[in-house]
């Protein structure tokens, strides 16, 4: 059977913010080889620009986050449902405040330590997402 409309929408949002905020660091990353050995100014240009989208997409995340716990309520989901949740809200912490520590670093050694486990944490919680929603 097809997903009802509300569904619909609220999954989309949740899935569109996720591909902007974990697809968007890692194809940064990606690309950040290639424009520094071309244009070394434009990397921090761009990583401004990333983050003026990623982290809008991070509270959207927040905010349907929210929408799908009323839409499909822990209390009526098994234990293990509950714990995959529960690892996933603080690995959802995490991806929060390593990427806004990353974005502060100044040191290369900090920044390749934020920036890693922003990127890993992220694709954790999208990993952690696909398994609730079953
Ligand atoms: C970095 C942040 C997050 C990412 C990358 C993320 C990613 C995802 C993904 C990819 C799905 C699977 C959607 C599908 O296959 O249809 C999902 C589902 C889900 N997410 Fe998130 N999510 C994030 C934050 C949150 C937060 C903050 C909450 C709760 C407050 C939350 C609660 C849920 C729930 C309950 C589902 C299952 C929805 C359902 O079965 O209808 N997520 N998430």
């Amino acid at each position: 059977v097809l997903a009802p409309a509300t569904t619909i929408v609220r999954l989309s949002l949740h899935v569109l913010a996720a591909a902007i905020w974990v697809g968007g660091q890692l194809t940064l990353a990606g690309l950040v080889p290639a424009v520094r050995s071309s244009a070394p100014g434009a990397v921090a240009i761009a990583a401004r620009r990333f983050s003026q989208l990623a982290w809008p997409a991070f509270v959207v995340l927040l905010g349907t986050g929210i929408w799908n716990l009323v839409a499909v309520p822990p209390s009526k989901q098994t234990n293990a449902w509950q714990a995959a949740l529960a690892a996933k809200l603080a690995i959802v912490v995490l991806s929060g405040v390593s990427a806004a520590l990353h974005q502060r670093a100044r040191g290369r050694r900090a920044i390749a330590l934020w920036g890693a486990t922003s990127g890993l944490s992220a694709t954790a919680a999208l990993v952690l997402g696909v398994a609730l929603a079953g």
